[in-house]
């Protein structure tokens, strides 16, 4: 029989998967159904962790991310300690290499896979979440760009100076978590498939 013949008799994959279901948990008594439920489960764990669809710069962007994102708790822990200069230069330093990695790596990304789909199909989380995370991380990089120019230069005018620093960096951590967090979102929807299969 020839290839085309043997895939044209084989039985849907849902079927297969059913029947190999139902098959192990006839064979398998309880206790060692219970430890294949187990290896499946610790399976799914090794698949959202490790066999994702990413690319190696996806990788690469989350882990920077996550990163900064710690960074910024870690330099916010600074300004409490005293420790003035420190924590302007890591804030400083953090703001900037983020405003790399979207401009050279999410920017691009997003007006290729997701702003032609834009407003069609904002209702598809491959979509909304997408852009709702880079609406407020748009925002949210903005207003750390305004602190640092307010804080660390003399480039604006007096007038346009931020004077209440506290309120707006609280403002832009909590920000910038709800962004990462959508970032996390983002990345899990478009290449951990896995966890989205109904
Ligand atoms: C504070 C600012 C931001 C933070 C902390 C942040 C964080 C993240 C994280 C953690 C990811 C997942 C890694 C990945 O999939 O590559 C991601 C992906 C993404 N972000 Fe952002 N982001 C920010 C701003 C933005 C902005 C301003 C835009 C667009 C206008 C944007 C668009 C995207 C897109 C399209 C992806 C998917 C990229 C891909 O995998 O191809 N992000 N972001």
């Amino acid at each position: 029989m020839g290839d085309a013949a043997v895939l044209a008799l084989a039985p849907p994959f849902q079927w297969q998967h059913e029947f190999c279901c139902r098959a192990k948990r006839d064979f398998y008594p309880e206790h060692e159904w219970n430890a294949v439920g187990i290896l499946r489960g610790d399976n799914l764990l090794r698949e959202v962790f490790f066999e994702t669809a990413a690319p190696r710069t996806a990788n690469l962007v989350l882990g920077l991310e996550i990163a900064m994102g710690v960074g910024l708790l870690v330099g916010a822990r600074l300004a409490r300690k005293g420790r003035f200069r420190q924590h302007a230069w890591c804030q400083s330093a953090i703001v900037l290499l983020n405003l790399a990695v979207v401009v050279v790596m999410m920017i691009p990304s997003f007006r290729v896979h997701v702003l032609p789909r834009i407003p069609a199909k904002l209702g598809k989380a491959y979509y909304g979440l997408a852009t709702t995370h880079g609406a407020v991380g748009t925002v949210t990089e903005l207003a750390g760009l305004y602190i640092l120019l307010s804080a660390g230069t003399n480039v604006l005018p007096e007038k346009l100076r931020i004077t209440r620093y506290k309120m707006w960096m609280r403002t832009v951590l909590v920000l910038w978590w709800v962004v990462l967090l959508f970032g996390l979102a983002t990345y899990t929807r478009w290449y951990v498939p896995h966890l989205f299969r109904k």
